[in-house]
């Protein structure tokens, strides 16, 4: 009898494990997937500040900085992909859907506006002003491209 009892709490515990460890894991998923939003309008942010510090740079002639600037922009923009998994559109994100049934457009997008940045460190390491500017402006261009298409517009 007692030994009945016990294997049905046991049981009991087993069909708990059973029902409630994938929703466990699903709500993993969920707060993962969440924080990779948050990094990822973060990195925006930050590419974003890179780019008005390539800006004041370029006027100050100070080409070291607008080299690091670029390769800064460069690095977090081939990271943008890898910070949209599917799923990770949350609360006020702007993300768009069609970044998910476009992926490769997406990701190509992301891979341009990277080496353009890295051509934008290289021209500055040549102290080459106007292809500096040239560059900048290509590079602001980019990030249309990506936002026209995969970012709604900003709700007020
Ligand atoms: C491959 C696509 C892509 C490229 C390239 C890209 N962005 Fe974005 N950007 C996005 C997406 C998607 C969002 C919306 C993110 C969200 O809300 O979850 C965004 C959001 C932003 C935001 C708003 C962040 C906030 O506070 O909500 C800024 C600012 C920004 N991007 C700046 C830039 C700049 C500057 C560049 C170019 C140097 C750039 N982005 C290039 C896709 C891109």
């Amino acid at each position: 009898m007692r030994i009945g009892r016990w294997l049905c709490a046991l049981g009991c515990v087993v069909l708990m494990a059973v029902f409630f460890l994938p929703s466990f894991s699903a709500g993993q998923d969920e707060q993962t997937l969440r924080g990779v939003q948050r990094v990822r309008v973060r990195t925006m942010k930050s590419i974003s500040r890179a780019m008005r510090r390539v800006k004041v740079y370029t006027k100050k002639a100070n080409y070291k900085r607008v080299a690091a600037a670029a390769e800064e922009i460069a690095l977090l923009s081939a990271a943008i992909p890898y910070l949209s998994p599917k799923g990770s559109a949350f609360g006020k994100t702007r993300i768009k859907n069609e970044v998910w049934s476009r992926f490769d457009d997406y990701t190509k997008i992301a891979r341009d506006s990277a080496q353009i940045a890295r051509g934008l460190a290289k021209a500055a390491q040549a102290k080459d002003k106007s292809a500096v500017l040239k560059t900048f402006s290509a590079l602001s261009d980019s990030c249309t491209q990506c936002h026209k298409p995969y970012r709604k517009k900003k709700r007020k």
